[in-house]
């Protein structure tokens, strides 16, 4: 019965023990716990056996054994005391190993880096929210629309038909992003013919595969552009769709050319934005539309700093599940 009773708690205690997650090793204590018991328990039963029987042996029988007794009681008892020295020290050694895992366990894991997405129509202040969400964060970022023209520019510079997918991708091979120059490339007639170059294919896999590089660069990156929800990063943790009017984004357009001393023609503008929208969510490859977890911002009667505001909410959001 007693061997049964401290078998069963030799596997239920490291069992036990595991469940609430101090791992099993410290089923080997109670082992050793248990063999200190279980070889007093002997060494007491055999010494009390000895003891009966000694009053039913002649004198000399008795003598004998109660001489052997005591040596084996001296050496057998020495057992249980390493037993337990042993469990003790175990115990020990046990204890300060959970205790640093769990300090371990309790660091955050480090994020090695963290992506946001943003996506939306020209002029919809897409660019200036990733700008000042990027230095916010300390993040890096590219607005992959650049990509795109730096394509459609290298292909003008040199006369070349704006149509020709084996050119155009050869010209996409060759973007490299550190050198993109956004006073050159932010032309309107660039811009033009980069969402001509941007309905191909084969022009899209290559800066797709070079964004996607861009995207993991530690501690995080903020991309923005037409698809980056959807497919350059469709795992980012957080996704922005940004939207306004296509009246107000013309307005600001405006605005902005002649801010910079530029002549313009609203009506123009807004033409060209109405042409532009139809080309990129009417393309077949990676139209433009918000990804199905995007969040949405309509920054038509919003300034850039309440949408900055919104999108750092749901960036905290997501941050904070991250590294929990
Ligand atoms: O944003 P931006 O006006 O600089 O983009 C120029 C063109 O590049 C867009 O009209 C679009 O056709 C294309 N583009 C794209 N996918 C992106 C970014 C831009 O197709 N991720």
């Amino acid at each position: 019965m007693f061997f049964l009773l401290t078998s069963f708690v030799v596997v239920a205690v490291p069992y036990a023990i595991e469940r609430f997650g101090l791992r099993v090793r410290f089923g080997l204590f109670a082992l050793l716990f248990w063999l200190f018991v279980f070889q007093f328990v002997l060494i007491f039963a055999i010494d009390s056996l000895l003891q009966n029987l000694a009053t039913v042996l002649p004198g000399w029988l008795e003598s004998i054994l109660t001489t052997l007794g005591g040596f084996a009681f001296v050496s057998i008892g020495i057992t249980p005391v390493i037993t337990l020295v042993l469990a003790a020290a175990y115990l020990l050694f046990a204890l300060g190993q959970w205790l640093f895992d769990r300090d371990e366990k309790d660091q955050p894991t480090p994020q090695t880096h963290f992506t946001i997405a943003i996506d939306g129509p020209a002029a919809s202040g897409k660019g200036t929210l990733a700008r000042r969400i990027a230095e916010a964060y300390g993040y890096h970022h590219l607005d992959t629309g650049l990509t795109y023209r730096a394509v459609a520019k290298a292909l003008m510079d040199q006369n070349m038909p704006l149509d020709d997918e084996f050119l155009a991708e050869k010209a996409a091979r060759s973007v490299d992003l550190s050198k993109l120059d956004r006073t050159v490339l932010s032309a309107h007639d660039v811009g033009e013919a980069a969402s001509r170059v941007a309905v191909m294919p084969a022009v899209r896999r290559a800066l797709v595969a070079a964004q996607q590089g861009f995207a993991t660069r530690p501690p995080g990156a903020v991309l923005d552009g037409r698809d980056i929800g959807t497919v350059v990063c469709p795992d980012a943790p957080v996704k922005l769709y940004i939207t306004a009017s296509p009246e107000a984004r013309a307005r600001r357009r405006y605005e902005e050319i002649k801010s910079n001393g530029g002549g313009a023609n609203y009506e123009e503008i807004l033409q060209d934005l109405t042409r532009r929208d139809a080309r990129d969510m009417g393309r077949t490859d990676s139209p433009l539309k918000p990804a199905a977890d995007a969040h949405l911002l309509d920054t038509t009667e919003m300034d850039i700093e309440t949408a900055f505001l919104n999108a750092k909410t749901l960036i905290d959001q997501a941050l904070a599940k991250n590294t929990h």
